[in-house]
């Protein structure tokens, strides 16, 4: 594991997207694994930037997105959906059909699980980016999510709806459900990039890089990905009790 610690979150934004812009450099068919959340879009600013000054290009660039709420339609303003056209797709010259992102479609609850499993497990991904949930959740694997989960249906945390409601108008209005890579899909990248800012993520953060490996914190499990990256500012790194050890 590496960890990188920035002054602040322009800095963290700048940082984690040199590591998946100077990869794109050597390889323009890169298959991309995104986050959604306040983490990432930064990040993806300075994607857009890069694509902006013909460094990049996303022509031949296949993404996989970790997951979608359930219950609300994919035209939503607060889908992940919406979410990452606004945040990114809309920006760049990314091919529609080169975009996955799981499918929500109430209709066909049964299927859609096996559905983007089947995807992710013919394509696994160069990079990974990743934010971190206040309760140690990645993607929306929930505390006490089995280590070896593949894609499912989950019913969100009390926190985590307490957490997004900030982005409706109700907590009412927050979905119960989402779909979600499993922790062993994650796990199933070449690289992480697991990105995080403020004081609110300190301690789990602590948590997840020196902690006992458990389904209660599930970021925990990252500390045996072959090729982690964590990219922190000062205040999400303010916990870490031994910097110095793991980044020999
Ligand atoms: C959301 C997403 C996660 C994200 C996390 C943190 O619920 N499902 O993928 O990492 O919460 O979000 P934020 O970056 O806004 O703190």
């Amino acid at each position: 594991m590496k960890v990188i610690v920035c002054k602040d979150y322009n800095e963290v934004a700048e940082k984690s997207a040199a590591l998946i812009i100077k990869e794109m450099i050597i390889n323009d068919s890169l298959k991309i694994g995104l986050a959604t959340g306040s983490s990432p879009i930064g990040l993806y600013k300075n994607l857009i930037a890069a694509y902006n000054s013909n460094l990049i290009s996303f022509r031949n660039v296949i993404t996989f997105n970790l997951d979608e709420y359930v219950g609300i339609d994919r035209k939503h303003p607060q889908s992940y959906y919406s979410f990452m056209y606004e945040n990114l797709f809309k920006h760049i010259d990314i091919k529609e059909k080169n975009i996955n992102i799981p499918n929500n479609d109430l209709s066909r609850m049964d299927e859609l699980a096996a559905e983007y499993e089947g995807k992710l497990l013919g394509n696994q991904r160069d990079i990974q980016v990743l934010g971190i949930g206040k309760n140690g959740h990645i993607g929306f694997n929930e505390p006490g999510t089995a280590l070896s989960s593949e894609t499912f249906i989950i019913e969100l945390d009390e926190q985590t709806r307490i957490d997004n409601s900030r982005f409706f108008r109700s907590l009412d209005e927050v979905p119960k459900y989402a779909i979600t890579m499993g922790i062993k899909n994650i796990m199933y990248a070449k690289k992480i990039i697991m990105i995080a800012t403020g004081k609110a993520k300190a301690k789990i953060i602590n948590e997840a890089i020196n902690g006992e490996i458990r389904e209660e914190v599930p970021a925990s499990i990252l500390q045996l990905h072959p090729d982690l990256i964590v990219v922190l500012d000062e205040e999400a790194a303010s916990e870490i009790e031994n910097l110095d050890i793991i980044n020999l």
